[in-house]
C-alpha cells in the first residue's frame, strides 16, 4: 500500500517503509557512501566503483526505516532492440540490495513496484541481470532466453555476450516478443550488459 507524500517520498504504510526517490547527480557524498555502504553489505563484495559507472540521471530508489537505508535500487535508461526492430527505451535495473537483516520482509518487491510506478508509462521495458529469478518472476518478470549483443562503445558494430547471470525482462506496455530473437543493448560504462 502506497501514500503519496511531498518532496518525492513515498510512504510504504504496511512496512513502514520510508521510499524517497533521487537521481545520482543529486546525491551528496554521504547518501553515495550509504548506498554503497549498504551495497557491500547486500552482496558481500565491493561496489566501491559504483558511481563511477552510473550516468547522472540515474533514479535511486531509497528504501528507509528509522532513517536507516535498508534497501535500495537504481535505474538508468537503456535502449534495447529485439532483432532489426526499433529500439526501445528500457529502464535498467541496477543495485538491487537489502541489507541481511532485514530480507523476506518484501521491502525489495515495493521498491519494483514502485519502480513501475514510476517509468511504466516513460519506458517500453525493465531489464536487469539476476543471479536468481524468484524474485522478479514474482513481480511480472520473464528470463529472456534469446541470444544477446552489446553495442560496441563507439555503436560501429555489435558483439555476443555469454552471460553468467540470467537476464530478466517485464514489458511496461506491449507484451513482449517470442523469446528466441537477438536482444541487443547499448553500451553502457563498465561494458556489461
Ligand atoms: C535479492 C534481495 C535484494 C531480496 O531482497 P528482499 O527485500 O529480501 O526481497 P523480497 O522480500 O521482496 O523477496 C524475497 C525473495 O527474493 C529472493 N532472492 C533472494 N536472493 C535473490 C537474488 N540474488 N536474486 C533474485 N532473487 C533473490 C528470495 O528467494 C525471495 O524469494 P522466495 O520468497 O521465493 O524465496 C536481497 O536478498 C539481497 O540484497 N541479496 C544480495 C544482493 C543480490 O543478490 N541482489 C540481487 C541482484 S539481482
Amino acid at each position: 500500500m502506497y501514500l503519496l507524500g511531498e518532496c518525492g517520498q513515498w510512504c510504504i504504510l504496511l512496512s513502514m517503509l520510508l521510499v524517497e526517490t533521487a537521481r545520482t547527480f543529486a546525491l551528496a557524498e554521504e547518501a553515495r557512501r550509504e548506498i554503497t555502504t549498504a551495497c557491500n553489505a547486500a552482496f558481500g563484495q565491493d561496489f566501491d566503483a559504483l558511481f563511477s559507472l552510473l550516468p547522472p540521471d540515474g533514479l535511486h530508489l531509497l528504501g528507509r526505516r528509522d532513517g536507516r537505508l535498508v534497501t535500495h535500487l537504481v535505474l538508468t535508461d537503456r535502449r534495447l532492440r529485439f532483432g532489426q526492430g526499433p529500439w526501445r527505451r528500457a529502464a535498467y535495473i541496477d543495485a538491487v540490495a537489502t541489507l541481511p537483516d532485514c530480507r523476506g520482509e518484501g521491502l525489495a518487491g515495493l521498491l519494483l513496484e514502485k519502480a513501475s510506478a514510476l517509468c511504466g508509462t516513460s519506458h517500453d521495458l525493465f531489464a536487469l541481470c539476476a543471479s536468481r529469478e524468484n524474485l522478479y518472476r514474482r513481480h511480472g518478470f520473464a528470463t529472456w532466453r534469446g541470444p544477446l549483443f552489446l553495442e560496441n562503445e563507439d555503436a560501429s558494430g555489435t558483439g555476443e555476450v555469454h552471460l553468467e547471470e540470467i537476464l530478466m525482462l517485464r514489458p511496461a506496455r506491449e507484451s513482449l516478443p517470442e523469446a528466441g530473437a537477438a536482444l541487443t543493448a547499448n553500451w553502457r560504462p563498465g561494458g556489461g550488459f
